[in-house]
């Protein structure tokens, strides 16, 4: 792999950000800050969607114009990204000029090609989906099965794409790249879908929707919003606007979206992208879904939950065990829950007691028998050791789950190599070893080789936990940046002689959570 682009949906401003769109930034955040681990040059591409007629309509409601609201919303987005430590490259708005230029580019060339005419039309529009939906997919009372919301009915006159041409080509690049559209059963989905194309309005009049993008050339039109949204991931990387960013970038590696919006991906873009004759992206990844106490989130149930409330209610300073748990709570690409006891139970056994317990007490017990020094005849070789294959092992399974978006399991097996250090250590009694003279040497082999494991761990663990990567690391007396640290470069034995700790030194890398605590805040 020589470079590494990827995506996220760009969220619509009408609703202030909650955990399933964290979800998804922070797997993409995972999966950047790895190959980063890899040395492989990336970009990270994150945003806001902010036009179209929902938007128009909530901030018409609010009585404020289109572009404060937009501006208020996509700040609280930038916010809620930097308190979950999502390291993006850039943010984009679909308002910034450049977007715009490349809207128009793309509608002005597919017009020329001919992919593109007007004809009048009659549909039904669920402004939820900003889509048109047929009968068909309404559900027994005539609503839209996502948004539990009767559509709209609109005639009017529009430009529309020529999508029926792209059919056959979009399923033969289906079936012919079976890593195309993730996880592999969603592919069939798509197929299911590709059956019912029909040609699709790509243009509403400016009566109906006037917060969008103008047709080039006929400012009585306003470019639909799935076009122009989309078009995002070009903007984003550079095309038109900066040639060397998008000459080293595109195409996209993956397009990391929920599984609502697939059909928007994998069929209106690939045409699109078919139509401008660019590359297509390698990966079009849909991840389930998150529920809160195994409901669907929405605004009349109440149950919306923002992380910030998350770590607030917590009293969390870093946004480590958030992302963790998200991120280990479901087999990734299927649907997830969150409860505030699961993520308690969760981020206590894993990263309080197995994780930050093992380099507490290890450390401890250097500094009680050895002052804190490893002492030169306690470094260990790799070879006949137990830890240090297992070392190698989960390094190696960690790069290949990644590579095939296994992020749950990756993690599984890591903490699964600390549950192994852990036995290991209580097998070993290095207490027992500590008392007498003759096994001095072996005690401090043993924790040597606890605490490079756990320096192993840290390297490994680090783009679900930036920050407890950081610390660990820290406590092991080491210097530099954990995220510095190559995949290729971890190797055993890094550990050098000398003094690591002190009794003021060691500190829990993470707290276990209290659960009384955000009963509390949240009755407030
Ligand atoms: O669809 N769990 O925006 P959006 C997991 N603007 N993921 C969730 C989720 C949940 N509970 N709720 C939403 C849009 N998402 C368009 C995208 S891209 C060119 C345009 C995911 O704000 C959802 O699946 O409705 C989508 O990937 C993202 O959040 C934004 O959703
Ligand atoms: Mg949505």
């Amino acid at each position: 792999m020589e470079k590494f682009y990827i995506t996220t949906a760009i969220d619509y401003v009408n609703a202030p950000p909650h955990i399933g769109h964290a979800y998804e930034k922070i797997a993409s955040d995972v999966i950047f800050r790895h190959y980063r681990q890899r040395g492989i040059p990336g970009f990270f591409l994150i945003g806001t969607d902010e036009h179209g007629i929902k938007i128009q309509k909530t901030a018409n409601e609010k009585d404020v114009t289109p572009q404060d609201f937009c501006d208020e919303i996509a700040a609280k987005f930038i916010k809620e990204w930097e308190l979950l430590d999502i390291k993006y490259n850039r943010f984009i708005r679909t308002t910034e000029n450049d977007h715009k230029r490349v809207v128009q580019h793309i509608f002005k060339t597919l017009t020329d090609k001919g992919d593109i005419y007007k004809a009048s039309y009659t549909g039904l529009y669920c402004t939820g989906c900003e889509c048109f939906l047929n009968e068909r997919e309404l559900d027994e009372n005539g609503l839209c099965p996502d948004h539990k919301t009767k559509p709209q009915e609109i005639k009017e006159e529009n430009y529309f794409f020529r999508l029926s041409r792209y059919k056959d080509r979009i399923k033969d690049h289906i079936k012919a790249n079976p890593g195309f559209i993730l996880p592999e059963y969603r592919a069939s989905e798509v197929l299911n879908q590709l059956k019912n194309v029909e040609d699709i309005s790509i243009s509403r009049s400016k009566e109906s929707v006037s917060w969008g993008i103008p047709v080039p050339g006929d400012d009585s039109q306003i470019i639909y919003v799935w076009i122009d949204a989309l078009s995002n991931y070009l903007t984003g990387i550079g095309y038109l606007n900066n040639p060397e960013l998008y000459e080293k970038f595109w195409s996209a590696d993956c397009h990391m979206i929920g599984k609502d919006i697939l059909k928007f991906h994998a069929i209106y873009w690939t045409a699109i992208l078919m139509g401008m004759e660019i590359p297509l992206p390698k990966t079009i990844y849909a991840h389930g879904w998150i529920t809160v106490d195994q409901s669907k989130m929405s605004k009349s149930l109440g149950n919306v939950i923002a992380p910030s409330t998350i770590l607030d209610s917590f009293e969390l300073k870093s946004p480590d065990s958030l992302r963790y748990f998200l991120i280990t709570t479901t087999t990734f690409g299927n649907d997830g829950n969150y409860s505030d006891e699961d993520f308690k139970n969760k981020v206590n056994a894993d990263l309080a007691n197995n994780l930050g317990n093992l380099l507490n007490r290890s450390l401890s017990m250097l500094v009680k028998y050895f002052d804190g020094n490893i002492p030169a005849e306690g470094v260990t070789s790799s070879e006949n050791n137990e830890l240090a294959k297992l070392a190698e092992k989960t390094r190696q399974s960690v790069i290949e789950s990644i590579d095939n978006y296994r992020l749950a399991l990756a993690a599984e097996s890591i903490i699964s190599f600390v549950d192994s250090a852990n036995k290991y250590i209580n097998e070993q009694v290095p207490w027992t070893l500590a008392k007498n003279d003759e096994t001095k040497i072996q005690c401090a082999q043993v924790l040597y080789n606890v605490l490079e494991s756990l320096r192993h761990v840290s390297v490994l663990i680090y783009p679900y936990v930036p920050s407890i990567a950081q610390d660990m690391r820290e406590q092991l007396g080491l210097e530099g940046k954990v995220c510095d640290i190559l995949l290729d470069d971890l190797q055993w034995g890094e550990l050098q002689p000398g003094k690591i700790a002190s009794k003021d030194s060691i500190k829990p890398v993470f707290l276990r959570l209290d659960s009384e605590l955000a009963g509390e805040k949240k009755k407030k």
